[in-house]
């Protein structure tokens, strides 16, 4: 299989700050890859850069053949960009926002109006196309959003955090569109820092922190980077500093991970170590209304590499 998306030690420093750090990762075509990492790890610029909209400091990036250094209308040919921000014209309809991005992707006449009204029905939305975007939900406009971006059936899709704040249907409906797109042939990158969509939907993950790739692979190669390793998942209700504290210090645990109430502790065994956590726990005033051990995820990777959780 080609590589159809090539970056190659990509810099970008904004003054003293390097956004992202000697990034390289290739994508094969067909294939859903997806980028992870927490609020500032350099996966917009990224893209940024890939769709021509930023010039790199330094290094090189190649998509379907064509420099982005001196290739920029076959780059941007190529690709659909579904940004970070939505970019729609709120006093217009949906039917209208897609046929504006129809034309500025050269579409016109009967082309236009039948990638239009299948943008309409992949979004869900078809029923809907006359109202205004601004009576739209985010939900909703988020799926106008992502249709804007395949109008012109581009080989590769660049997706960034298509999700973020969003009704759980929508979620779900993006997700799904996500699948389809892909099986019918596109190339799709997918950047989040919701672990749970980036294990469910990509063939290989890279994970980003502070501009720099920490870890690649398949969710499999990736869980490897926490073999042996046993993740316990306690219910505890109120997560107070000195509690992740108490529990970072007990012999045996490498990470503790908090979000809503839950924390999750890595560790290399976890029978040696549940007794200790839970009077832990208890002594530091918790309380525990359940313990599990579950399956280490991309969010015990991240932790172990980093020492600090993609959820914060
Ligand atoms: N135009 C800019 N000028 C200066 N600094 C910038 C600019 N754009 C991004 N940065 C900085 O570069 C770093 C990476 O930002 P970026 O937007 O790529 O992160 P991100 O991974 O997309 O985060 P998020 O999940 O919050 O969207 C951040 O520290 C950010 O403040
Ligand atoms: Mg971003």
């Amino acid at each position: 299989m080609t590589d159809i998306v090539q970056v190659r030690g990509l810099v970008k420093r904004f003054g003293e700050l390097v956004a992202v750090d000697n990034v390289e990762f290739t994508i094969a075509e067909g294939e859903t890859f997806g980028l992870l990492g927490p609020n500032g790890a350099g996966k917009t610029t990224t893209i940024s850069m890939i769709s021509c909209l930023l010039e790199p400091t330094e290094g090189e990036i190649i998509v379907d053949g064509h420099s982005i250094r001196n290739e920029q209308t076959a780059v941007k040919r190529t690709l659909g960009v579904v940004p970070q921000e939505i970019a729609l014209y709120p006093m217009l309809s949906a039917a209208e926002n897609l046929a504006f991005w129809g034309r500025m992707y050269g579409l016109s006449g009967t082309g236009l109006k039948k990638a239009v009204d299948e943008a309409l029905e992949l979004a869900g939305l078809a029923d809907r196309s006359k109202e205004r975007i601004e009576k739209y939900s985010g939900g909703m406009r988020r799926r106008i959003n992502i249709a804007a971006g395949i109008l012109h059936k581009p080989k590769v899709l660049l997706m960034d955090e298509p999700t973020v704040g969003i009704d759980p249907q929508s979620r779900n409906h993006i997700l799904e569109t996500v699948k389809n797109l892909n099986s019918s042939g596109m190339t799709v990158l997918y950047t989040s820092h919701y672990m749970e969509e980036v294990e469910y939907l990509c063939d290989r993950i890279a994970i980003m922190d502070h501009g720099k790739i920490i870890a690649m692979g398949t969710l499999n190669e990736l869980r490897d980077v926490v073999g042996g390793m046993d993740v316990i998942s306690v219910i505890v209700g109120e997560v107070s500093d000195g509690i992740i504290t108490a529990v970072n210090a007990i012999e045996g645990v490498e990470g503790v991970n908090r979000a809503n109430g839950v924390i999750e502790v890595l560790t290399p065994s976890s029978s040696s170590v549940l007794g200790r956590l839970v009077a832990t726990l208890e002594s530091e005033g918790a309380h525990v209304t359940s313990v599990t051990v579950i399956e280490p995820n991309l969010e015990s990777v991240f932790l172990r590499l980093t020492g600090k959780s993609l959820r914060d």
